[in-house]
C-alpha cells in the first residue's frame, strides 16, 4: 500500500493544510479553506495521506450524489429506470508537488476506489463518476477503466460492476 511510515487519515481540523500546495490553485483551495467546513457538515470526506514528518503528502475527497438517467451513456443506462440515479464522486484528488512522481496518486486513487467500493456494500450506487480539473488529470485518470461521460468531456465515470471486478479478488 503507502510507503512505510505514511498514514491516511480521515481529515481534521487539526490537520495542518494551509501550506499544502498540489500544483493546482483550485485544488490547494479546496484543501485548505473548504474540506474541513463540508466534512463538519457531512457533505463531503476527505482522507489525508501524511509523509514520515507529518506533512500533507496528499489527499482525496468523496461525495454521493445523483446522476439523471438520460446523462448516463446508453449502455449503462439501458437497464436502469428512467430517474436520478445513486452515484459516488471522487471530487478532489491533490498529490504535493514535492511528492508528485512517486505513485502516490495512483495510489490514492486506488484507496479512493476501495473505500467507494466498501461504502457500495451498504449503500448501493450505479457508478463512481470523477470530474477533471483540467486535460492533465484527464489524462491521469484516463490510464485507469473511465470513461467519458456523453456531452461532459471533463466528466468521467467508472460502472460499479467494473469496481466490483476490478476489487473483488478472483
Ligand atoms: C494528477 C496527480 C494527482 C498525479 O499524482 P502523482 O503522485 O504525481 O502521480 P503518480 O506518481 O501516482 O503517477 C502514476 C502514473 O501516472 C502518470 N501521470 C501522472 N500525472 C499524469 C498526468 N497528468 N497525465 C498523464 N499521466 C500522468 C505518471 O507518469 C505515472 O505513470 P507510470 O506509472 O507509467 O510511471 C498530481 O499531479 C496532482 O496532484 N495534480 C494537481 C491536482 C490535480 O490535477 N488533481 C486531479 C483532479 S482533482
Amino acid at each position: 500500500m503507502f510507503p512505510a511510515g505514511f498514514s491516511l487519515e480521515s481529515l481534521q481540523r487539526r490537520h495542518p493544510r494551509s501550506a499544502f500546495d498540489c500544483g493546482h490553485s483550485e485544488v490547494n483551495d479546496w484543501l485548505r479553506t473548504k474540506a474541513v467546513q463540508n466534512q463538519e457538515k457531512r457533505l463531503s470526506a476527505t482522507k489525508v495521506l501524511f509523509d514520515r514528518e507529518g506533512g500533507i503528502a496528499g489527499f482525496y475527497t468523496l461525495v454521493t450524489s445523483q446522476v439523471d438517467f438520460g446523462d448516463l451513456p446508453s449502455e449503462l443506462a439501458r437497464k436502469l429506470p428512467r430517474r436520478a440515479l445513486p452515484v459516488t464522486i471522487l471530487e478532489w484528488l491533490g498529490v504535493s508537488t514535492v511528492r508528485q512522481g512517486q505513485k502516490l496518486g495512483d495510489l490514492l486513487l486506488a484507496q479512493s476506489l476501495r473505500d467507494c467500493h466498501e461504502a457500495g456494500q451498504t449503500f448501493a450506487f450505479v457508478a463512481v463518476i470523477l470530474d477533471c480539473v483540467d486535460e492533465r488529470a484527464k489524462a491521469f485518470y484516463q490510464r485507469w477503466d473511465f470513461a467519458e461521460l456523453p456531452g461532459s468531456p471533463f466528466r468521467l465515470f467508472l460502472r460499479s460492476q467494473t469496481l466490483s471486478a476490478l476489487l473483488t479478488p478472483r
